[in-house]
């Protein structure tokens, strides 16, 4: 594992926008895992500058979301598909049929997930996934429970990243109590993992799982220690405990 950490979120973000153009620039049809959440987006504005400045080709990525809200459709403005068009595909040149987040208003949405993991797999497995990380350890939205699904599948929400993810919505009854995620097996086979946390309210997770002492399925990102090539980029906020 290697461990990261940028003076801020700028840099984090650019840190991060790196290694992805490196990997694209070495293997142009690149199947990109894509994460959601206020983290990554400074890494897709990098990415976007890139396109726009350098000429960075999107024209043979694939990408794979992490997760979608269960019940929204692609056009809801709440919708992790609208997230994903609003701050990345509609500024770069990727085909629209070469990004995938998972459905939220399948019918059958465990059937759908082995259907979306095979989807995957088809195209040669995920070059490289981009994460973040709940404050509680969360990772796509696999929760912390007593077991943790491996494959792509609904599941509920804990009451904490309701909380936390209410911030995006009107009021905290507008979110969504469940969700599509990519399960952990669908993640750890991703060849490399960038994982990124920033900010005071992940200091205390990233303290706990950079202890690096145990894997635990109460803290689901801890399962990532057993992967053989994450990256950890944090800015000093959220490193502070790890560098204690
Ligand atoms: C959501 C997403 C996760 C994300 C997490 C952290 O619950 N499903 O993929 O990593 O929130 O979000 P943020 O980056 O806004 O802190």
């Amino acid at each position: 594992m290697e461990i990261l950490v940028e003076k801020d979120y700028k840099n984090m973000s650019k840190k991060a926008a790196f290694l992805i153009r490196e990997a694209i620039k070495e293997k142009p049809d690149l199947i990109l895992g894509l994460a959601t959440g206020s983290t990554p987006i400074g890494t897709y504005e990098e990415l976007i500058r890139m396109h726009k400045e350098e000429g960075l080709d999107f024209s043979k990525v694939t990408t794979f979301n992490l997760d979608e809200y269960y019940g929204l459709s692609p056009e809801d403005s709440q919708s992790y598909r609208y997230f994903m068009e609003d701050t990345l595909f509609k500024h770069i040149n990727i085909k629209k049929e070469n990004t995938h987040v998972p459905d939220g208003l399948v019918k059958e949405p465990n059937e759908y997930g082995k259907i979306y993991d095979k989807m995957i797999e088809e195209q040669g497995g995920i070059d490289i996934q981009i994460l973040g990380i709940g404050r509680n350890g969360h990772i796509a939205f696999n929760e912390p429970d007593d077991e943790l699904i491996l494959s792509t599948h609904l599941t509920g929400l804990t009451e904490d990243t309701i909380e936390a993810n209410s911030r995006f919505f009107d009021s905290i009854d507008k979110v969504p109590t469940t969700a599509i995620t990519m399960g952990l097996g669908t993640i750890m086979k991703a060849k490399k993992i960038i994982l990124m946390a920033n900010g005071k309210n992940k200091t205390e997770i990233m303290g706990e799982l950079l202890k690096g002492e145990k894997v635990s399925t109460k803290l689901p990102a801890s399962l990532l220690l057993l992967h053989p090539d994450v990256t950890i980029i944090m800015d000093e906020e959220a490193a502070e405990l790890y560098k204690k």
